[in-house]
């Protein structure tokens, strides 16, 4: 007599369009036990759908008692509930603000299972910040161009004047003074010229980021104190980028510059990257998006300047312009990026978001 293997427990199958939906979904049996998960909500949680599937929602996600109780609630009553604002707190990730949809699945096989449908709050937060700076930077940016070219008229005047009174002085110690007049023109010219920002549009050509990134670290490394690290951590899966290799270069570098500067002699610098799924990035909605991280593990941006810091001639330094990270965000922004910042004491993160165009 041949013996029937016990059947394997059903899972329901993948649905490749849930994992396309930017929206956390997760599916649980009548005992909370975790039967499926999207791509949104592995993100979110910190999860990895084929550890978590099988277990408990409870053992991935603390649940407080008001959370359990109104599942339990759906279950029984058979109604869907939306709450708002609930704290959740992922075993694997950072706890975060959510709006919740939990719903009753309908159907023979179905019975008895919850669709629990998250949104983190802070997602609306950060598209709506990013909206508002990005009009506060269109502002900025005309404020500076009119005013730029304001300054760089006369003083293309000065310049050509100071230049035919030099010819004209017979005293060649006197030329000393033109000299310094011409050498300050052109100074300010150069740094009016940097204010104005990239004035070429990018030539975007298929980049491995992973070589530009360790180009970055090699420039770098060159006068790194002895005291300073700088670590790799990428995902090699990235497949190359549409994007201008020069202005990625210098994005980085501007943006790795920075964290050295903050470190000073002591501290780590880890260059990353990851892949996201669903990411907005001004406004447009993104299937996947390259994020290149630079963490630092340094003093953390000034607070005074944190909100301010993509703004032309915002510096925390002495002897700083204020202007490396502007031009890097406009670099960004000429390839359909953006370059977003975390910072706190101790550890600071500049993402660098670039759509994936193209990628399967
Ligand atoms: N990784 C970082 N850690 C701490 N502060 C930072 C970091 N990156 C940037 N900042 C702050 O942001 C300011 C603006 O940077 P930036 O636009 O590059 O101008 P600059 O470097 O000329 O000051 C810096 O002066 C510094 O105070
Ligand atoms: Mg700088």
């Amino acid at each position: 007599m041949t013996v029937n293997p016990p059947p394997a427990p059903t899972r329901p199958a993948p649905c490749q369009w849930l994992d396309e939906l930017s929206t956390a979904v997760l599916v649980t049996d009548g005992d909370l036990r975790l039967l499926a998960v999207n791509s949104a909500a592995e993100m979110l949680l910190g999860l990895s759908r084929d550890r978590v599937v099988g277990g408990s929602l409870g053992h991935w996600v603390t649940l407080d008692r008001n959370l359990a109780n109104q599942l339990q609630r759906v279950l029984d009553e058979g109604q869907p509930v939306s709450l708002r604002g609930r704290s959740l707190h992922p075993l694997r990730a950072p706890e975060f603000l959510a709006d919740l949809v939990i719903s009753p699945l309908q159907g023979d096989d179905a019975e008895g299972r919850l669709l629990v449908e998250l949104t983190a709050i802070d997602r609306h937060q950060r598209i709506t910040r990013e909206d508002q700076l990005r009009q506060q930077q269109a502002i900025t940016r005309a404020v500076t161009r009119g005013l730029a070219h304001e300054i760089k008229n006369p003083l293309g005047g000065l310049r050509g004047a100071a230049q035919l009174l030099s010819s004209e002085l017979e005293d060649p110690s006197l030329r000393e003074y033109t000299g310094i007049i011409i050498r300050e023109a052109d100074r300010l010219r150069s740094l009016v010229d940097r204010m104005l920002g990239p004035s070429n549009m990018p030539r975007r050509e298929p980049v491995n980021v992973h070589e530009v990134m360790e180009h970055v670290r090699g420039l770098v490394s060159v006068q790194l104190p002895l005291g300073l690290r700088i670590i790799a951590d990428y995902d090699p899966s990235i497949p190359d980028l549409l994007v201008d290799r020069d202005m990625l270069v210098q994005t980085l570098l501007n943006v790795v510059q920075n964290a050295i500067q903050a470190l000073g002699d002591h501290g780590e610098i880890w260059l990353m990257s990851r892949i996201l799924r669903q990411y907005t990035i001004s406004g447009q909605r993104h299937r996947l998006v390259a994020l290149l991280r630079v963490r630092d593990n340094g003093p953390g941006i000034p607070e005074e300047i944190r909100e301010r810091i993509f703004f032309p001639m915002v510096t925390g330094r002495a002897s700083g312009t204020g202007l490396g990270l502007p031009i890097a965000q406009s670099l960004m922004q000429l390839n359909h990026g953006l370059i977003e910042c975390q910072s706190r004491p101790g550890r600071t993160d500049f993402d660098v978001l670039l759509p994936l165009e193209g990628a399967p």
